[in-house]
């Protein structure tokens, strides 16, 4: 069994996919814990209803994101997980935790990349008038959305229409990061 770490920052749709996905046994993996950077996160919710730990880890508390990402640090090294996963964390990872665990770490980003990057990445392509955008894996590096991609899966764009489109994206998204997550670990 691989060990996972999720680190969120909102809804945690995504996590709460992968946890099902663990626990259904089509990834054969556990997710060890759930790193949280906001306070009221609905993905704190979804790791109750699994019995997985989270923990909230509020950046501002720290005197630097040195600091902050040190004290991540000491929690994985308690875990030693063979894979972070980011999922709906709205932060740029630092130099210490890349460091620490170079090509493992991993996000979703809702386009095709490089197309689209950084936030509101549906709104964006359906405001450029594309007719078909997506979702891609792609390990993180120090930029935004910029890192090797691993998976990227084609969604239509339903014509001038935001909410439609991300139902859709949002759909392959919980199918595409278990996908690539079994595939790189293997
Ligand atoms: C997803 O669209 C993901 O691609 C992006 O942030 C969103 C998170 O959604 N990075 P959720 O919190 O997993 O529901």
């Amino acid at each position: 069994m691989k060990k996972l770490v999720v680190f969120a920052s909102g809804s945690g749709s995504n996590f709460e996919a992968l946890a099902e996905a663990c626990e259904r046994g089509e990834l054969k993996a556990t997710i060890e814990l759930l790193i949280v950077d906001k306070e009221g996160a609905y993905a704190i919710e979804r790791a109750k209803k699994y019995g997985i730990r989270s923990l909230v880890m509020l950046p501002k508390t720290f005197e630097s994101k040195e600091a902050y990402e040190r004290a991540i640090l000491a929690e994985l090294e308690i875990i030693e997980p063979n894979l972070i996963v980011l999922a709906g964390y709205m932060r740029l990872i630092g130099d210490t935790l890349l460091s620490a665990y170079p090509n493992q770490i991993v996000n979703i980003h809702p386009s095709l990349l490089p197309s689209f990057p950084g936030k509101d990445a549906i709104g964006q392509a359906v405001a450029h008038g594309v007719k078909v955008t997506g979702v891609t894996v792609h390990y993180v590096d120090a930029g935004m959305d910029t890192g090797p991609i691993i998976m990227q899966r084609a969604v239509n764009v339903v014509d001038g229409d935001v909410e439609a489109t991300a139902t859709a994206i949002h759909q392959v998204e919980h199918e595409l990061y278990k996908e690539a997550i079994q595939q790189i670990m293997k």
